[in-house]
């Protein structure tokens, strides 16, 4: 059985973890891609970015998805919007049928809402084994060894 990576990033933070896991694990990754991304930088992120999270916005994704069947352990990634996770990682889950899987999460964010996000996932995968969850502050600033140590050291646990 395989091991499959999903996730969101609109910055480049998550894709940081998302790509040192995809190596890590030698396993696919699938970043999900809105037809309409929200506007990168500067305020108006904030503004989208934060609506699409209060209004449940489910956008429409580009991506084709394999058959979810062929993996028992499925990663997922997001940065944290308002404490929650992001709208493509909400039609992410209204696309794909999970069930009777292994997940494993990880979510970026500048400083707050970890706790309330992972909730927000878990319940939405209750028919799932959570096996663990990180998070990371920033890992663009971060040495790239440095996560790859924690991430590892992730792996081993919960793997
Ligand atoms: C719309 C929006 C809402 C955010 N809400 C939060 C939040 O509630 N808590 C937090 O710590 N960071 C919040 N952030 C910051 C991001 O979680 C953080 O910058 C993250 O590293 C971005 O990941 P990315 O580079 O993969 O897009 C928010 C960012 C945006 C754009």
């Amino acid at each position: 059985m395989k091991t499959l990576i999903v996730f969101y990033s609109l910055e480049g933070n998550t894709k940081i973890i998302a790509d040192i896991l995809a190596e890590e694990l030698d396993s696919e990754c699938i970043e999900l891609k809105p037809d309409k991304e929200i506007p990168k930088g500067g305020f108006t992120k904030f503004l989208w970015g934060g609506k699409s999270v209060l209004f449940h916005e489910k956008p429409t994704l580009t991506n084709e998805f394999p058959d979810i069947d062929e993996y028992d352990t499925i990663f997922i990634g997001t940065p944290i919007w308002a404490s929650s996770y992001t709208p493509p990682i909400a039609s992410f889950l209204e696309k794909v049928s999970i069930r009777g899987k292994k997940i494993a999460l990880f979510a970026c964010h500048a400083g707050g809402g970890a706790e309330k996000c992972f909730e927000k996932l878990k319940s939405q995968l209750n028919d799932n084994q959570i096996i663990g969850t990180i998070t990371f502050t920033d890992p663009g600033k971060e040495e790239r060894e440095k996560i790859k140590a924690q991430l590892k050291h992730w792996l081993h646990e919960i793997t």
